[in-house]
């Protein structure tokens, strides 16, 4: 058997200029998420099969054609974790985290799709993501679109716009169906709609609406708008959405063909886009699903979140002038004419907390000494048997300290 010594196609190593960008992606959103009063949660990666054909949709592509699927040697039909919204919903019923509301939750997890690999679009990838529970109130929807904006921007994201749409609720959704239905019929039979579509189309009609083949989407481009179908209630409620969003001062537009490709959203959809991008320029998408915990076996629950894909984030961060995030330097560097005396130094360094770089490739001591300004340590450290030689690499300032003055030499370093 050859091996392939090669990663599978849709997956990344993470080398760690790539961490160092991706670990900013998730401090930047975890502080936004602690100033927004959010608590982290954390989900297993695999789950039951059937949790993401009820919470998802059995009529989507993420169910359809993209599920990592297994059954482990018990039996049991398991799958990898295609987004966090539904592990979550799952993990607030058994948990009855219901009974205490509102619960304001943040996730920063790896998600499977057997999508087909482009830039921007992979099949392990990484989201950081919020959902608020409890409140049915379009203030908390504007609130959850203004957390992902905060965090987008704090990450140094120019160029991004907000796209927002109403699915309004189950009854207005029946109208709209009804006369989507009718629209769609003769594309059917000419066999304009691509086969899929065709045969979600008594299942799933609003999926087409979403479908990436051109010419469904010519199709989709000139149907009937949801938006039209409006009851008064969620007429209002977006309304109050968007006026919420003006008072915070973000812009918007409202994009009446935007569905999403989860069927569990409710009310109010958004997506935020990064630069010119087509699909893969989208690194924000969410929505309100306030029938979602009901349909997965818990009592009703109205909730709003959105998730934010890391890659597609580094992606618009290196489009906005931010190529990398430059890695820590050593605060000091110990250098020794002997290897042990220099490991035994750095070691004391480090365990009292400081980041102590020392030599591993046998220079000599002025090699070291060279070493230690291009680490760009602000401190050298030189041992010898009878002191410690620490020297300021910023002001030049010099000081002897005896040979067991550990202690006091953390402490001016720290000063
Ligand atoms: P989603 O739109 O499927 O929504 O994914 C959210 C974000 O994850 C996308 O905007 C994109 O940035 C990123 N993403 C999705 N698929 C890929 C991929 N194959 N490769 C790289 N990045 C990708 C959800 O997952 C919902 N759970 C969001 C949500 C939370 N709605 C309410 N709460």
């Amino acid at each position: 058997m050859t091996s392939r010594i090669f990663a599978p196609p849709g997956t990344q190593d993470g080398l760690p200029e790539e961490i160092r960008m991706k670990r900013y992606v998730e401090s930047v959103f975890m502080d936004q998420c602690r100033c927004f009063g959010y608590g982290e949660v954390h989900t297993p990666v695999f789950e039951y099969g059937e949790l993401f054909e009820r919470g998802v949709g059995p009529v989507t592509d993420i169910v359809e054609k993209e599920l990592y699927t297994f059954t482990d040697k018990q039996g049991e039909s398991l799958a990898l974790r295609p987004e966090g919204t539904t592990g979550i919903a799952r993990a607030v019923i058994q948990h009855e985290m219901y009974k205490v509301l509102p619960q304001k939750l943040c996730y920063k997890i790896t998600c499977y799709r057997q999508e087909d690999p482009e830039k921007g679009r992979l099949r392990e990838f990484h989201q950081i993501g919020a959902e608020c529970y409890g409140s049915p109130n379009p203030q908390a929807d504007a609130e959850v679109i203004t957390l992902a904006y905060t965090a987008l921007r704090a990450m140094g994201i120019g160029n991004l716009s907000l796209n927002i749409n109403s699915l309004g609720c189950d009854g207005c959704r029946l109208g709209y169906i009804n006369t989507l239905t009718r629209y769609l019929l003769p594309y059917a039979n000419s066999g304009e709609l691509c086969p899929t579509c065709v045969s979600r189309m008594s299942r799933n009609p609003l999926r087409v609406m979403d479908c990436k083949n051109p010419s469904c989407k010519a199709i989709a481009k000139n149907a009937p708008k949801l938006i039209d179908f409006l009851c008064s209630d969620c007429r209002s409620h977006f309304e109050t959405v968007k006026r919420h969003l003006k008072a915070v001062g973000i812009g918007f537009n409202v994009k009446e063909h935007l569905i999403r490709g989860l069927d569990y959203y409710d009310r109010t959809v958004f997506e935020f886009k990064a630069g010119e991008g087509g699909a893969t320029g989208t690194v924000c998408g969410g929505g309100r699903y306030d029938g979602l915990v009901k349909r997965m076996g818990g009592p009703h629950v109205p909730v709003v979140g959105f998730a934010i894909g890391e890659e597609r984030a580094i992606i618009s961060m290196r489009e906005s002038g931010i190529e990398e995030i430059p890695a820590e330097p050593p605060l000091v560097y110990v250098a020794a004419m002997d290897p042990a005396a220099a490991g035994r130094g750095a070691a004391r360094l480090r365990g009292l907390g400081l980041y102590a770089e020392r030599d591993l490739m046998g220079l000599d001591l002025n090699s070291q000494r060279t070493a230690a300004k291009s680490s760009g340590a602000s401190w050298l450290v030189t041992v010898s048997e009878n002191e410690i030689c620490l020297k300021n690499l910023k002001t030049g300032a010099e000081l002897l300290l005896p040979a067991d003055g550990w202690d006091e030499t953390a402490r001016i370093i720290n000063d």
